[in-house]
């Protein structure tokens, strides 16, 4: 059957406008203009020029049409992209999520500040001894319990994993001169089972004062000090005797407890008083392991762990929480 070209333009030319998208264009176009086209064909087999005349003016409008379509929808595109795509840049960002200081690093920053506001030095010593550092010049005697593999972990006969800050009592009395102020923070370890209590790694913080003529009243001030920076200004210290090998007198301080405020509660086990660690006057001894003279030297020295700190602080009942990096535990401190 004959084509009826008028007929053909005028339904391309509807096809053509109402193309909604810039494919659905190129479809059309291919459909009616497009190499295969019944027009492209035709166009081909022309033999008179009538004919050609009639065919080409045909695809010149039909062309026409295409390209105004193809603008006006390329318009209408990149409309809607600039409606839809805009970016408002006053919009606040994306939080990105913060962490905070581990309970233990706080307490520690606190500890450090309040020793720096008392002109103290803040000093990390090393965490592998020998016995000379960690038990002999510190005067612990030849057969106490601290010496054993069973209580120290032992690297070979000379090296331990230090069981205390109090080393570096010796390392800084054997650096420079008296006076000295100086606090010492950092790992122990011992060999204790995993308990609700102990921990076979924890942190201390060690204090050592030495100078002419300090007495316990300035050892019981320093306590008090940092006792209430830690806990609150309405803290009160007392001391009970003890032993250590490397203080004497030897004391143990207590804090008031700050969870009843002295009044007893399970915290304190009903007593009012929180032990915190040891202390005492700088024993004689060590003054001499090195090379200071004891009639004219006077010093006294502190050590209290951290982990126990913060456990009082935040009122946390097992130290196992402060290790193991539980982060819905951590959040809340
Ligand atoms: N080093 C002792 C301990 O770990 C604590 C201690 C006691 C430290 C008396 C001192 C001190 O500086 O004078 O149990």
């Amino acid at each position: 059957m004959e084509t009826d070209w008028n007929d053909h333009e005028r339904k391309a030319i509807r096809k053509i406008e109402s193309a909604v998208s810039s494919p659905e264009l190129e479809d059309v176009r291919v459909l009616y203009l497009g190499r295969k086209s019944e027009l492209a064909l035709a166009l081909r087999g022309v033999r008179d020029p009538q004919t050609g005349a009639l065919l080409n003016g045909i695809r010149q409008r039909l062309e026409a049409a295409a390209e105004a379509r193809a603008r006006a929808l390329a318009d209408e595109e990149l409309e809607r992209r600039l409606r839809d795509e805009v970016i408002d840049v006053t919009l606040p960002g994306e939080e990105l999520p913060l962490g905070h200081l581990h309970p233990i690093t706080q307490v520690r920053r606190t500890v450090e500040d309040a020793f720096l506001g008392l002109g103290y030095e803040v000093r990390d010593d090393r965490e592998v001894e020998t016995l000379e550092y960690n038990f002999d010049k510190l005067a612990f005697g030849p057969t106490h319990s601290a010496r054993s593999p069973r209580d120290t972990f032992f690297f070979d006969a000379d090296h331990v994993l230090r069981t205390e800050t109090s080393p570096s009592q010796i390392h800084i009395l054997e650096e420079k001169p008296p006076p000295i102020y100086m606090v010492s923070i950092g790992r122990v370890y011992r060999r204790d089972a995993i308990t609700a209590t102990r921990y076979p790694i924890f942190h201390q913080f060690e204090g050592l004062a030495v100078d002419r003529r300090l007495t316990l009243a300035d050892l019981k001030g320093t306590l008090l000090h940092v006792m209430r920076a830690l806990y609150g200004p309405e803290r009160r210290v007392r001391f009970r005797t003890h032993f250590f090998p490397f203080t004497e007198p030897s004391i143990e301080p207590d804090v008031s407890c700050g969870i009843c405020g002295g009044s007893g509660c399970r915290t304190c086990k009903f007593s009012g008083w929180i032990e915190m660690g040891g202390a005492g006057m700088v024993d004689p001894e060590v003054f001499e392991n090195v090379g200071l003279d004891p009639e004219e030297w006077s010093g006294f020295a502190f050590g209290c762990g951290l982990e126990r700190t913060a456990q009082l602080r935040h009122d946390i009942p097992d130290i196992r929480a402060l290790w193991e990096g539980d982060l819905r535990v951590l959040r809340q401190f």
